[in-house]
């Protein structure tokens, strides 16, 4: 088991990485505790939920909604929930993300932890502090940034997620690989088998590095005004490749955004080839599916109506080096003719 501390102004939280689900109960406080869970957690994980009120909710990223914490909202005015109340969330990212959200916003903010279950949730989602909903179409516009007071991750819960929520954990590890250096990107490398298999002493070490190198990140700029950008490596393309076609998955989008990080990175003078061919080649070994002929112009259609976009630039996350990363700002245009060039590329073996 292992302890890392995240301590920013909106809070501080202690992560637990390589906990055993039975241990889960003694990290939670003993009385005026209610769960907030999704109704496959619930089913196949009842003893987590046996000593305290469960509010369910259903799955999917169309539940993430205002209704559904309305709804959270009415369930804890019936439970008699109080300030003194405190709310854990246990599931995927929507389940944190809706608890965060929730815990921080009922009677102006009430003490929460996360419990994640899936490999995202873990590696990812779960920590960092950003929680919200999503408005309108737009993912995650309504939200703010509180620390949950624990995140307890145990491997345990992982053995049953289908294997395309495993695929959807790896893109994000893939991107904490290439961020964090050669030690993790080469212990990814080599074990992407193990991975795949969830061998726990594998997943384990590779949620904790994640960890690690997240909160390290959100310890010097938790707002994400500077240096947390980062962290979107792969993602302005990956969410603009997701919107393209709803048969794409976020892990395969991710994938997919991390490649064309690559080769743009390449193609723009950022960085050499063979940093360029190690990065796809990484993403190839972890067992995607192949995404070919994505559309340049969708993708292009889907950037310009990203919130993220600041009116004509937008932020683009460049690789220097395994380890290495430089946030670029450039004209919308400019990324565009970028995507035109690099999308022929995803499709080709070698660049
Ligand atoms: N706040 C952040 O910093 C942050 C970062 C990344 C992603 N996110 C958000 O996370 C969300 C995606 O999270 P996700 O990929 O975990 O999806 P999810 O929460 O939808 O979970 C995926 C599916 O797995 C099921 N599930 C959960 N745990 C399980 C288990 N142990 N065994 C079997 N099935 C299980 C869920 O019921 C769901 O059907 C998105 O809404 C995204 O915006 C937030």
């Amino acid at each position: 088991m292992n302890e890392i501390i995240i301590e920013g102004k909106c809070g501080k939280s202690r992560i637990t990485t390589g906990e055993y689900i039975d241990g889960i109960d003694r990290h939670f406080p003993g009385k005026n505790l209610v769960f907030i869970t999704d109704e496959n957690v619930k089913r196949l994980y009842p003893a987590v939920f046996d000593k305290h009120p469960v509010i369910e909710i259903g799955t999917g990223e169309k539940i993430k909604t205002l209704d559904t914490v309305s709804l959270i909202f009415e369930r804890l005015v019936r439970e008699e929930a109080d300030r003194t109340f405190f709310i854990v969330g246990v599931g995927g990212g929507i389940v944190c993300d809706i608890a965060g959200f929730t815990a921080s916003t009922y009677m102006r903010g009430v003490r929460f932890g996360l419990v994640p279950t899936t490999l995202l949730a873990q590696v990812d989602a779960g920590v960092g502090g950003k929680n919200g909903v999503n408005f309108m179409g737009y993912k995650n516009l309504v939200g703010l940034f509180t620390q949950p007071e624990f995140i307890v991750c145990a491997p345990g819960f992982l053995s049953t997620l289908p294997e395309k929520e495993i695929l959807c954990g790896l893109g994000e590890v893939a991107k904490h690989a290439i961020l964090s250096g050669e030690e993790l990107f080469g212990f990814v490398r080599e074990n992407c088998d193990n991975l795949l298999k969830l061998d726990h002493e594998t997943v384990d070490h590779v949620v904790k590095e994640s960890l690690l190198l997240k909160s390290e990140i959100v310890n010097r700029d938790e707002r994400e005004s500077g240096e947390r950008m980062k962290l979107n490596l792969g993602h302005t393309t990956a969410h603009a490749i997701e919107k393209t076609d709803n048969r794409i998955t976020h892990g395969e989008a991710v994938a997919a955004g991390l490649k064309m990080a690559a080769v743009i990175s390449y193609q723009q003078g950022k960085t050499d080839r063979e940093t360029c061919r190690r990065v796809c080649e990484l993403v190839d070994r972890m067992g995607f599916p192949e995404t070919k002929g994505l559309s340049s112009q969708k993708i292009k259609e889907a950037i310009l109506h990203d919130k993220k976009r600041d009116g004509e630039s937008i932020n683009f996350v460049m690789i220097k080096n395994i380890g290495s990363v430089e946030i670029v700002r450039e004209a919308i245009d400019t990324v565009n003719d970028w995507i035109d060039k690099a999308v022929p590329y995803l499709d080709k073996k070698s660049i």
